[in-house]
């Protein structure tokens, strides 16, 4: 009798004999790599693999090229956009980077790290810190998030007002193209105008042209002083006008400066173990305001009290809470970090992550909600975030007592047309920091103008003509 053995089958046991029982997980072991970090999805992939080096991811992906199967990376699998989630057909791999875990370089003379893709954001930040240096970008996520995913994603967080996204933390990349050709970006020059700027192509693309398998990171002198402060401020315009005063006051020294409504700070303090209110009056708004500084000390205490006295009497400010120790310090952050995790305790959250120009902020706010109000008046409101940088997560929760599926199954339509319409009539971004995955794609379609998804496509048609990468994510069909 004989058998035949397609190639798809013929890729799938080279992959395996190639990676090796220590690379492979039998799918009915893969849960926590099959679902999304927010249960939205689960795949069905062919295999999971997890290749120990850039080596073996090329063969993976070349071996996946040439028979027809997908492949679909996965970093730490914290996205919340099902990105890193295969679809249900059963032809993908999965790859995990989990395995590349290698600190190839640190340059204490050129502040740069070359690290490679599996690398968790925490241990990235340990490294450099070890080092007496800084890898500034900071997510709620570290802990569990790998740099790859951080620059497949062009992650945000809470200092991109000083240090900006994870785009403008790299100088280098390693990929593995579509067809398994590895280009070798991996060059830490400051200044390089030879050509177009090739890495830019892969970073925030979420794997569809291309996998990180490593990166040169930018590092920064260490901070030798920070301030921290939980505000309470008037509403979000008086914040918005206390981040400009704070900027002129400390020399750009701001680090992070991010919002917190009551409500979210009831959340945190109802949920999260060991988190207080510092203040005893409740307030409506409130802000976290980091300052840091390579430099000398003594100037910041003094700026971020001066900065206080001033917002108080312009009445923007009404109290302030200061961290006098590190733990005070972590455990103000921790009220802000702590939101998402609330959010889930609460019975989740139906997310919006927007941002429009620093300056509409207030007016998309206030606008924002009314027009929630309108829609779904029983939807309670979490909007925070990075208001620093215009990014707001326009959250909404079910009313007590019911589930968030069903709630926005009815009203969910109503709620997002009114929050992503009206940040799109201000200028703003329908996908602010998070990605766009499997999730948001629609959205590309309805909000994006047709020549940037013309050139997406033309792109993705460019890189990766026969769709192997990451399938059914960020670029848009072209509409019949
Ligand atoms: P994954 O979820 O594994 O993958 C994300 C996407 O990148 C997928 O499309 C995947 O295919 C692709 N990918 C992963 N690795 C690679 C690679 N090496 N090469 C090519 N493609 C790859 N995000 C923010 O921007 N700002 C925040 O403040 C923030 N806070 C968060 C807080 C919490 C509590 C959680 C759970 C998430 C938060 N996120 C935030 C979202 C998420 O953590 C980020 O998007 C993060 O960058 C994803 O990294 P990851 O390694 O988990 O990637
Ligand atoms: C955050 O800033 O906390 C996250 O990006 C938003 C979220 O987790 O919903
Ligand atoms: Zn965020």
């Amino acid at each position: 009798v004989t058998t035949t053995i397609s190639p798809k089958q013929q890729a799938l046991a080279a992959i395996a004999e190639l990676i090796g029982d220590a690379g492979i997980v039998a799918l009915d072991d893969g849960e926590r790599y099959l679902v999304d970090h927010r249960s939205l999805y689960r795949g069905r992939p062919a295999l999971i693999v997890r290749p120990a080096s850039t080596a073996e991811v090329a063969d993976v992906v070349k071996l996946c090229n040439g028979a027809g199967l997908k492949v679909v990376p996965q970093g730490g699998n914290t996205g919340y956009c099902g990105g890193a989630t295969p679809d249900t057909g059963g032809d993908a791999v999965l790859l995990s980077l989990e395995r590349l875990r290698g600190v190839r370089e640190v340059d204490p003379v050129g502040y740069t790290m070359t690290v490679e893709a599996g690398v968790v954001l925490a241990e990235v930040q340990r490294h450099a810190e070890a080092a007496d240096m800084l890898f500034p970008l900071s997510l709620g996520s570290e802990g569990s998030c790998q740099i790859g995913g951080n620059l497949a994603t062009n992650a945000g967080g809470t200092a991109v007002l000083r240090f900006g996204n994870a785009r403008e933390l790299v100088l280098g990349l390693e990929v593995v193209l579509a067809d398994g050709t590895v280009w070798n970006g991996l060059r830490a020059l400051r200044k390089d105008n030879a050509g177009y700027d090739l890495k830019q192509l892969f970073l925030g693309a979420e794997g569809t042209l291309g996998i990180i398998t490593a990166a040169v990171l930018k590092l920064f002198p260490k901070p030798r002083a920070r301030e921290t402060a939980l505000v309470a401020v008037a509403d979000v315009d008086a914040a918005c006008r206390l981040l400009a005063l704070a900027r002129r006051e400390s020399a750009d020294a701001v680090t992070s400066f991010e919002y917190l409504p009551r409500f979210a700070l009831d959340l945190v303090c109802r949920h999260i173990e060991g988190a207080v209110d510092p203040f005893t009056e409740r307030h409506r708004h409130y802000a976290l305001i980091e300052l840091s500084t390579a430099a000398s000390a003594a100037r910041l205490d003094e700026q971020l009290r001066s900065l206080l006295e001033q917002g108080l009497e312009a009445g923007w400010v009404i109290d302030a809470a200061v961290a006098q120790s590190e733990a005070q310090r972590g455990r103000l952050w921790r009220l802000r970090e702590s939101v998402p995790e609330a959010q889930r305790a609460e019975g989740g959250s139906f997310k919006h992550d927007v941002s429009v120009p620093p300056a509409r902020l207030a007016e998309f706010l206030t606008r924002g909600l009314a027009a929630v109000a309108a829609a779904a008046p029983e939807a309670r409101a979490c909007v925070y975030g990075h208001i620093g940088d215009g990014n707001l997560h326009f959250n909404f929760l079910a009313p007590p007592g019911q589930a968030l599926k069903d709630f926005f199954a009815s009203h969910g339509e109503r709620v997002s047309d009114a929050v992503l319409g009206l940040a799109a009539g201000l200028g703003g971004s329908v996908c602010a920091e998070h990605g766009v995955g499997q999730l948001k794609r629609p959205l590309l379609t309805r909000y994006l103008d047709p020549v940037s998804l013309r050139l997406m496509r033309q792109m993705k048609a460019a890189l990766d003509p026969n769709d192997t990468l990451n399938p059914g994510k960020v670029v848009p069909p072209p509409v019949p």
